[in-house]
């Protein structure tokens, strides 16, 4: 009994002198641990009788639950201790800024397409996304561009085979939706189109957004409200404009759109006109009861004039300092 009196007042002398938490965990493991000394001690009361047994038992116990808390009152204390030292060694610069979030942003084109999206959707048009991949029917053939029409070679087409290739216009869509629906209707079809092209001013794919309505008495004066408005909307002012008289073998009165920069220089921003009668017949559309408006707007061509960019091809190559700098639009 004195043994194990003794053998505590040992053990807490030695838990108080511990100076560190890894000495102190040695000590636990010395005295309490699978083959520490507390615990063989308690293996050894199996020569005692019963009642001696249940005695010395309950006072280990006891003595046990006390040492292990003051172990972790020590540990408590150590810690503590570890803090204040540090506390006390380092400085904290509290007026140092704190780590910034890198927040991403949408890519220009996308900003733009959304821009234009929302003008159109006000206008109560519905917004589709379609296929990248078309065939000859509706890429050329539906939109009145014959076998050997000269347009297929301003096009540079990229062929899978004799059929399908990757889409050169988004116009292809006005043949999918005219067969699906029935008019009136009012379509945007925003996407990516492809060319074998790629220099300063081209790229193999670049984006374009198509518009379509058909409907009783539409005109050429529809259609050129919508584009001036439009203009109006993107570049959040009076723009120079001048519609140029052009060729589309699918629109019969076919204009191209020119905007002057600041220099006075024309550019050509997008082609229009009224869908040719062949077009809607291809597509079942009595064209002694419905006329059709359309245009073409390329993408990249509005979004650097919007943004003063000069170069086409900084949009695809991905220099996070182009990006960077549409944080904030
Ligand atoms: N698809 C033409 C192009 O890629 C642009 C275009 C012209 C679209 C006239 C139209 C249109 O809808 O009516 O060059």
């Amino acid at each position: 009994m004195l043994n194990l009196n003794e053998l505590f007042e040992v053990i807490k002398i030695d838990v108080k002198n511990s100076k560190t938490i890894e000495e102190l965990d040695q000590i636990r493991i010395k005295y309490l641990g699978k083959k520490g000394i507390l615990t063989s001690y308690a293996k050894n009361l199996k020569n005692f009788s019963i009642e001696e047994k249940k005695k010395y038992s309950i006072i280990t116990s006891k003595k046990k639950q006390e040492i292990i808390s003051e172990i972790n009152i020590k540990k408590q204390k150590l810690i503590l201790s570890i803090l204040e030292q540090r506390i006390k060694e380092e400085t904290i610069d509290i007026s140092l800024p704190g780590r910034r979030i890198e927040r991403g942003c949408f890519h220009p084109i996308t900003h733009t397409i959304n821009h234009i999206k929302n003008f159109f959707v006000k206008l109560g048009f519905q917004s589709i996304n379609s296929p990248e991949i078309e065939d000859e029917y509706h890429n050329f053939n539906a939109l009145n561009i014959s076998q050997n029409h000269p347009a297929r070679d301003s096009h540079d087409t990229f062929w899978f085979d004799n059929n399908r290739l990757l889409r050169t216009q988004t116009s292809s869509m006005q043949i999918r939706i005219m067969k699906k629906e029935k008019p009136p209707m009012r379509f945007i079809f925003p996407g990516k189109v492809y060319r074998n092209d790629y220099d300063i001013t081209h790229t193999p794919m670049f984006h374009q957004i198509e518009g379509l309505i058909v409907d009783k008495n539409i005109n050429f004066s529809n259609l050129k409200w919508i584009i001036y408005n439009f203009l109006y909307d993107f570049f959040g002012k009076e723009v120079s404009i001048k519609f140029r008289p052009s060729y589309f073998p699918f629109t019969v009165l076919s204009a191209e759109v020119d905007i002057f920069n600041d220099s006075g220089k024309p550019l050509e921003i997008l082609g229009c006109g009224m869908v040719h009668p062949n077009v809607l017949k291809n597509v079942n559309i009595d064209s002694s009861i419905y006329s059709a408006c359309a245009f073409g707007i390329g993408i990249e061509r509005i979004t650097m004039l919007r943004y003063g960019i000069s170069d086409l091809r900084s949009f695809f190559e991905n220099d996070i300092r182009f990006l960077n700098q549409f944080k904030y639009n």
